[in-house]
């Protein structure tokens, strides 16, 4: 018995915003953007939308794709740095919205590698049948506490969702190892100011745009890169497998050097590395949970397929997941 996902789903925003757009809010050039970065153009939500009604869009298309009705989710994780509001929890928001009863339902925050802890948060659960069929989303509106005066951040950032339906089955397939990590003193890297009860909302906090991510993109960069490749690695040992046994190796999408860098310190060709940070940019949480849900409906994996998520983000924390699909 192995705990599988048996339903991936996603779902992107309709406005597109590209390079070009940005060159007109910021000091930018789409020439600086595509070279620094590998970003052509981001989803952005319209001001209606929340991290719940991104959320909801992918969970269901998860659900089609899993034959699975919502009578049967008994456990929802919803990873997000940017949920609809403190409290209630955004899985809450998607639980009520979706009709889904006698669930237990929280968020997760592990920032951009919330999907990979959730996963293997939900595996615990599964694995222990203390629950039967769960329900992981990872939705982000990154848009919303995005500094759109800031080139160092802004010409990164998108929003979208993806999520995953996962049960306990019978036969090989399945999650086969997770990794996680983290490291919380770099947290002054990669945050979010104000908002909290360190800093509540005050007019100076606004005026200061303390309510907006704020990264030192280097420094991150030059963490992010080393833990990624262990992650990969240490997954992979964990399950007695290495790089040859990878058919698809599924990274955050932060920044297309880190990916290629990754590709060389591991020795992973390109084309065994699923990237769109082209049309969607960095997502957070999401980017890996709608890259896994791109690669499964385009047909990039196919059933045996060893595949590896892996992921870095604020905290910091990172980590990985092995699945034979
Ligand atoms: N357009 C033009 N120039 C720019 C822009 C821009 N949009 N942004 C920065 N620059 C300039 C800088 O001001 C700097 O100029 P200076 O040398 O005159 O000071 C120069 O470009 C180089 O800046 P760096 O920050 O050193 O550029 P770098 O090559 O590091 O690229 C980037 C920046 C893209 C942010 C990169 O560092 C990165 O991808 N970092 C990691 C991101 C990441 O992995 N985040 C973790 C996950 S995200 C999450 O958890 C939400």
């Amino acid at each position: 018995m192995r705990v599988r996902i048996v339903g991936t789903g996603s779902y992107l925003p309709e406005k597109i915003l590209t390079n070009r757009d940005l060159e007109q809010m910021v000091d930018t050039t789409d020439e600086w953007i595509v070279s620094r970065t590998g970003i052509r153009q981001r989803r952005i939500c319209s001001d209606k939308e929340a991290a719940s009604d991104l959320g909801i869009r992918a969970a269901q298309r998860a659900l089609e794709d899993a034959n699975a009705k919502v009578e049967d989710i008994d456990l929802v994780i919803v990873a997000t740095i940017t949920p609809d509001m403190f409290f209630p929890a955004t899985a809450c928001i998607i639980q009520s919205k979706m009709g889904i009863k006698n669930a237990a339902v929280f968020d997760l925050n592990a920032a951009c590698t919330g999907f990979i802890y959730s996963l293997f948060t939900a595996q615990q659960f599964l694995q222990s049948e203390t629950y039967k069929t769960a329900l992981v989303v990872a939705t982000e509106t990154l848009s919303k506490i995005t500094d759109w005066k800031d080139r160092n951040t802004c010409v990164l950032l998108g929003d979208g969702a993806g999520a995953a339906v996962l049960r306990k089955e019978k036969g090989n397939s399945g999650i086969l190892s997770c990794y996680l990590d983290g490291n919380g003193q770099y947290g002054n890297l990669l945050n979010m100011p104000a908002g909290g009860s360190r800093l509540p909302a005050t007019v100076t906090t606004v005026r200061k745009r303390l309510h907006y991510l704020k990264m030192r993109g280097n420094e991150t960069f030059r963490i992010a890169i080393p833990e990624m490749a262990n992650s990969v690695k240490l997954g992979l040992e964990r399950c007695g497998l290495n790089r040859n046994d990878l058919d698809l190796l599924i990274p955050h999408q932060a920044n297309i050097r880190i990916i290629r860098a990754l590709a060389k310190r591991l020795s992973i060709p390109m084309e065994k590395i699923f990237v769109n940070i082209d049309r969607c940019g960095n997502t957070s949480a999401a980017t890996v949970a709608i890259a896994l849900d791109e690669a499964n409906r385009q047909g990039r994996i196919k059933k045996g397929d060893i595949i590896e998520l892996v992921a870095f983000g604020a905290g910091f924390t990172w980590g990985s997941c092995v699945i034979r699909w």
